[in-house]
């Protein structure tokens, strides 16, 4: 062999190396679980992701026929040895003893010259890979945090202050309140502050879906497992929050045969898909809200108990807008500040408007105090903002019948007066409570701050507004 041949085969030699190195490194570290066959099934290669998920390394699968590792869907694996066919994205569940495997599969043929088959490569996606895309697209993430809860109540901090002792441990909430206090704003909180902040956060909203889809959104189903089924079947909310927490909206709503199996699910910690037998494992931590009083439906017969009290783990009562009273011009001007800043108010437009704000009922609490400046910002437009803008059910206030009535005071009383004497009450209760324990607590204010459940500027805070001495 002359020299100069002899380099040039070096030369190619290399280049090969080279290109045989990059290969094995797309196939070693890619995302994907991969692995080779031959054409009657042995395993002759597998990747780093498919070792993970198999639990088995290299030298245990190579050599083994890959039908050992595929369960119930071999037959798709087969087809393609046998005749050439490729497929995707396959569900695959294996459920042991020592580790779970839930997949999806694809599988390509390898072909020679000749177009024979000589084997193939099955790819393997984890499942949470999918959730995680799933999730990812469909918003499912919780975007507030307990910072961005606005308050300036007592009866607010205590709330919030079981919150987060809720967040740190894995119980099951049950949130309380009326529509619009901020029930969701909670279980975001609770949520982003947790172990699980990394995992989903699903909603569902129980009393929006009507009765009988409920259990196919919780638990999803196989294809045509009902009619109208999609094909494919469909993913339930159980599942895509594995590892997150699932907020059940309006729990109260929840269909008396449904509740049946969301109390097995949250006792076994597993779910069957409607129209399949097969189990699977989900993880989920689960909060749950109501408007309703949800006792008082478990003794109407609406609600049962039992789900009642694996729910209400911890239970966290928000209280509506009108107990707040400090909270009302608090959020009227952080609502405000939000759409536009530096707008423009005479101080007596001001002092006018916040009488009839603390006055009013607030039926639909914060939503509907944020609506409120939306259209008040609106109506004023380039003017300033004054209390000719302010909508005409809060304006006409004084004279509703409804309001009177509900405040359960004697109607010769005026609303006005009812109320300042009922907040006379609470703030002399509070003057008491505090004034007991600072003298128990010889002043130390962090003690007095932790068993009021408020921080201690609020203490202080109070402290001044009674007048109390340290
Ligand atoms: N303390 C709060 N501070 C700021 N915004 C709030 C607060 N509570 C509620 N909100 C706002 O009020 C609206 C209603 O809250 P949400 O949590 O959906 O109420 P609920 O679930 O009780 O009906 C949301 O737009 C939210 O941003
Ligand atoms: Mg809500």
């Amino acid at each position: 062999m002359s020299q100069c041949c002899f380099e040039e085969i070096l030369a190619q030699n290399e280049r090969l190396e080279y290109i045989n190195s990059v290969y094995v490194d797309i196939f070693m570290h890619m995302p994907q679980g991969a692995i080779i066959v031959n054409i009657e099934g042995k395993i002759k290669e597998v990747n780093l992701a498919a070792q993970d998920m198999m639990g088995q390394s290299l030298e245990e699968m190579q050599g083994k026929n890959i039908s050992e590792y595929l369960g119930t869907q071999i037959p798709y694996t087969r087809a393609m040895l046998e005749s050439g066919q490729s497929y995707r994205d396959v569900e695959l569940l294996l459920t042991g003893q020592k580790r779970n495997l839930h997949a999806v599969l694809s599988g390509i043929p390898f072909r020679n010259k000749e177009g024979e088959i000589r084997g193939g490569i099955i790819f393997l996606s984890p499942m949470e890979n999918i959730h995680l895309l799933v999730n990812r697209f469909s918003g499912a993430r919780a975007n507030y945090t307990f910072k961005d809860i606005v308050t300036n109540s007592p009866s607010m901090e205590e709330a919030i202050h079981l919150a987060k002792m809720a967040a740190v441990s894995m119980s099951n909430v049950l949130l309380e309140g009326e529509s619009g206090t901020g029930k969701e704003v909670f279980a975001q909180a609770i949520h982003s502050e947790s172990q699980r902040r990394n995992g989903p956060f699903v909603a569902v909203n129980c009393g929006a879906i009507p009765r009988e889809l409920i259990g196919s959104e919780l638990f999803g189903y196989t294809e045509g497992a009902f009619t109208g089924a999609r094909k494919g079947g469909k993913l339930g909310k159980f599942e895509l929050a594995t590892g997150g927490t699932l907020f059940l909206d309006e729990i109260g709503d929840m269909p008396l045969e449904q509740q049946v199996s969301l109390l097995r699910v949250l006792q076994e910690k597993n779910i069957t898909r409607i129209g399949d037998s097969r189990i699977i494992p989900v993880d989920v931590r689960v909060i749950c809200a109501t408007n309703k009083n949800l006792w008082q439906e478990v003794e109407a017969g609406n609600f049962r108990a039992d789900l009642y009290y694996r729910l209400n783990v911890i239970n966290i009562t928000i209280p509506p807008l009108r107990q707040r009273q400090e909270d009302i011009m608090l959020l009227f001007d952080y609502f405000l500040s939000k759409i536009r800043v530096g707008l423009l108010m005479e101080k007596e437009e001001r002092e006018r408007i916040k009488d009839y704000l603390q006055n009013y009922r607030w039926p639909g609490n914060i939503r509907e105090l944020q609506n409120v400046v939306e259209r008040m910002v609106h109506m004023a437009g380039e003017s300033k903002l004054g209390f000719r803008h302010l909508p005409p059910e809060i304006r006409r206030l004084p004279n509703d019948p409804e309001l009177l009535e509900s405040t359960g005071d004697s109607p010769s009383m005026s609303i006005y007066e009812a109320r300042s004497q009922r907040k006379k009450m609470m703030q002399e209760q509070e003057q008491a409570i505090l004034i007991k324990l600072l003298q128990e607590y010889k002043g130390n204010i962090s003690r007095v701050a932790k068993e009021m459940g408020v921080n201690r500027s609020t203490v202080y805070r109070k402290m001044k507004a009674y007048k109390i001495d340290s």
